[in-house]
């Protein structure tokens, strides 16, 4: 343990939101990598699950859930009191990031989350149209407050996993790229979007995949009426049921049937049906071709928003961005009885732990497609067995998340005056840096894979031959 790297100092006091799977997983990343007083730290959640793990780390736990009404009055205190700058890390279901994020900037704290989350009731509001519950939708809040709010502490919107750590590895999948590619160019600075828009125009990406399979599997199989998984049930049904998003992009000849636009120059699309029950074809190393969900994310918006390249208003460029997620089986099962119920969720939620995990891996990464190397993953395979040595508390799923939570924070630390930012415009290489040690191997890989590999087989199918990386060759029909 003596050998961890103190990353950076806590001057101040520290509150963490919710105390969940993602929150269990990043208490021991905090203690290892940073200095700073346990006796100023505090954890609240309405419910106690986790509270052995409080205890026995000897840290205050207010057992309470967050209100519109009462999250000032709770937060002020905990977040001022005993001097410094107080770091608050959201890591709750229905906690508003916004209404938080708005407090932690009037009080000068730092801030992080993983997701822009909604007060309760959001995802399920049916007066709201489908675009107002899109994550397009909630993103266009926090970039409303930061228009407000060009200037104050570091705030950090969604920075788990993905989103989050997987806009480091687009960068990353980028350099690598151009290097194979033998171009002749230059890389661009953390501040220079527009130079990292070009280099993937130059590079001739048409689209990303966030291209993830969880092989990670228990003891004992799925009972019925049970809906498992290896992260918040609550998160992933809430944005199962929002509706599929993605990025579209500049090479995309016709939106499909149920592709509807928010406006003119919304950088994401969205179907008029729900991601859970939208399936995509796609490439991860160990799976190679395979269906994953259309789940929307929002760094299917931010990335295809941060890579836009546009001639005064005329749009030039822009990548197709989503989400291609091959849950844990368990979880695949589970989406199925919940749409045979017509998405009323099941009553039981677990989510598997890694004592009950026997084996697995999360293969997490990005697919950068339509290039001159036909595609090329880019990401991390963290196996169960790997994260039990590495850190307590979680599994692979979890390990990934809390991981870049961590490098968020340190990056957040270094930088602690940068106003409400995304991981696209955070220095990649530091964040990389930080995380690396957490995610086991972490590779490229080129496939000579595409949406049109083996079809059409037995049967006729409608699929644009001239282009295999259009959208219509991905979505399954
Ligand atoms: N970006 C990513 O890669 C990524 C990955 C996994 C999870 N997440 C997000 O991280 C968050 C936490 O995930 P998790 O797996 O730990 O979820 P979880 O379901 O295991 O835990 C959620 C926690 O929120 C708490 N909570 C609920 N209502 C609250 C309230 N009103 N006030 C305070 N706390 C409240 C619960 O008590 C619980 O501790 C979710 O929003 C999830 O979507 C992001």
């Amino acid at each position: 343990m003596a050998d961890w790297p103190i990353h950076a100092k806590i001057d101040g006091p520290i509150v963490m939101i919710g105390f969940g799977s993602i929150g269990r997983g990043t208490l021991p990343l905090l203690q290892r990598h940073f200095a700073f007083d346990q006796s100023r730290m505090v954890v609240v959640a309405p419910d106690d699950e986790g509270r052995h793990i409080l205890d026995e780390h000897g840290i205050r736990f207010m057992h309470l859930g967050l209100t519109p009404e009462n999250y000032r009055e709770v937060l002020t205190p905990l977040l001022t009191e005993g001097g410094g700058q107080g770091f608050c890390v959201n890591l709750a279901v229905e906690v508003s990031s916004l209404a938080v994020m708005e407090l932690t900037m009037e009080l000068g704290a730092l801030y992080l989350d993983t997701v822009v989350e909604p007060w309760p009731g959001f995802y399920t509001d049916a007066s709201l149209t489908v675009s107002q519950r899109s994550n397009y939708a909630l993103r266009e809040t926090i970039l409303d407050l930061r228009r407000r709010q060009p200037h104050g502490p570091t705030t950090i919107s969604c920075c788990g996993a993905n989103p989050g750590m997987v806009s480091w590895f687009v960068k990353q999948a980028l350099v690598n790229l151009a290097g194979d590619l033998g171009l002749d160019y230059s890389e661009p600075g953390p501040d220079d979007r527009m130079g990292w828009a070009r280099l993937m125009q130059l590079i001739g990406v048409k689209g990303i995949h966030i291209a993830e399979r969880d092989t990670q599997r228990a003891k004992y199989p799925k009972k019925m009426g049970v809906f498992v998984n290896t992260w918040s049930v609550n998160g992933f049904i809430s944005e199962g049921v929002q509706p599929a998003e993605l990025g579209w992009g500049t090479h995309e000849k016709v939106l499909p049937p149920e592709g509807r636009t928010h406006s003119d120059i919304a950088p994401t699309i969205y179907l008029m049906r729900p991601g859970a029950g939208t399936r995509v074809r796609s490439w991860t190393p160990t799976a190679q071709s395979q269906l994953g969900f259309l789940i929307t994310h929002d760094e299917s918006v931010s990335i295809a928003d941060y890579f836009t390249v546009r001639k005064s208003h005329e749009l030039i460029y822009r990548p197709t961005v989503h989400y291609a997620y091959h849950p844990a089986d368990d979880a695949v099962l589970s989406l199925d009885e919940m749409a045979g119920r017509a998405w009323q969720p099941q009553r039981e939620h677990h989510i598997l732990d890694e004592n009950e995990i026997v084996d697995g891996t999360d293969e997490l990464g990005v697919l950068l497609y339509g290039h001159a190397r036909n595609a090329y993953w880019y990401g991390s395979q963290l196996s169960i067995e790997e994260t039990r040595a590495l850190a307590p508390y979680q599994n692979a799923t979890g390990l990934q998340v809390t991981s870049a939570v961590l490098a968020g924070m340190v990056w957040a630390l270094e930088n602690p005056k940068m106003g409400i930012v995304e991981p696209d415009e955070m220095n990649y290489r530091r964040c990389l840096e930080t995380q690396l040690p957490y995610l086991g191997p972490v590779n490229g890989y080129y496939a000579d894979w595409t949406p049109l590999t083996g079809r059409p087989g037995l049967f006729p199918e409608d699929i644009d031959e001239t282009d295999p990386w259009q959208f219509t060759n991905v979505i399954v029909r």
